[in-house]
C-alpha cells in the first residue's frame, strides 16, 4: 500500500536529518531563554485578590532563573575562563548583570511577601536586555570562535544541568519533523489523486 512505502522512506529521511542536527551552544541557550520567557508572559496578570497564584508562579520563575544563571556560570563561563582569556570582559559584564537581576528579583519577592502586587517592569526590561545580548551576540560568538572540543565540553556540562529540558526539546523536534513529513505526504498524495 502506498502509505506504508512512503512512511518508511520518510521515517528514514527524518531520522537521518535528526542525527545530522548540529547541537550548538546558541540553540540550547535560546531554548532556555524561551522557557524563562514563558514565565514572564504570566506576570502581566497579578491581581491583589489572587496573590497566591502569582506567588506560586513567581517562586517557580525564581527557581528556574537561579538554575539558569547557575548553568551559565558553572557550565559555560567557568569553562571559558580556563580555556579562553578573550571572553573575560564579556563574562565580567554578564556576571554583574546576573547580580543586578537577582537583586531585582529579591525586591519583587519582598513586595509579594508584603501582600502587594509588585511592579515587574524593571526586572523584565533587565532580563530581556541581558538575554538579547546573549542570544544575538555572546552565544553565537562562542559557537564561532571556540574549538569543537571546547563546545562539546560546554554542551555536555549544560546538558547535565538541563537534561530534562533538553529531552523535551528533542522530543518536540522529532514530533515537529514527523508532523511536517506526514502533512507533506498527505498533500502530495492528494494532489496525485486529482
Ligand atoms: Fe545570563
Ligand atoms: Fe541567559
Amino acid at each position: 500500500m502506498w502509505y506504508y512505502e512512503i512512511d518508511v522512506v520518510h521515517v528514514f529521511a527524518s531520522l537521518n536529518k535528526l542525527i545530522k542536527m548540529e547541537k550548538t551552544i546558541s540553540k540550547i541557550m535560546l531554548r532556555e531563554h524561551e522557557r524563562i520567557n514563558e514565565f514572564l508572559e504570566e506576570f502581566s496578570e497579578c491581581r491583589n485578590n489572587d496573590l497566591n497564584k502569582f506567588m506560586e508562579i513567581f517562586s517557580r520563575f525564581k527557581w528556574n532563573l537561579e538554575k539558569h544563571f547557575f548553568l551559565e556560570e558553572k557550565a559555560i563561563f567557568n569553562v571559558l575562563e580556563i580555556t579562553d582569556g578573550t571572553e573575560v570582559s564579556d563574562i565580567f559584564d554578564l556576571m554583574q548583570e546576573h547580580g543586578d537581576i537577582l537583586k531585582e528579583t529579591k525586591k519583587v519577592g519582598k513586595t509579594l511577601s508584603q501582600n502587594s502586587c509588585p511592579d515587574m517592569t524593571e526586572l523584565i526590561e533587565k532580563l530581556q536586555k541581558h538575554a538579547e545580548f546573549e542570544d544575538h551576540f555572546f552565544y553565537p560568538k562562542l559557537d564561532n570562535v571556540l574549538s569543537h572540543q571546547q563546545k562539546e565540553e560546554i554542551i555536555k556540562r549544560a546538558e547535565e544541568i538541563i537534561r530534562g529540558d533538553v529531552t523535551s526539546f528533542s522530543k518536540a523536534f522529532i514530533y515537529d519533523i514527523f508532523v511536517k513529513t506526514l502533512q507533506k505526504t498527505i498533500l502530495s498524495e492528494t494532489l496525485k489523486s486529482f
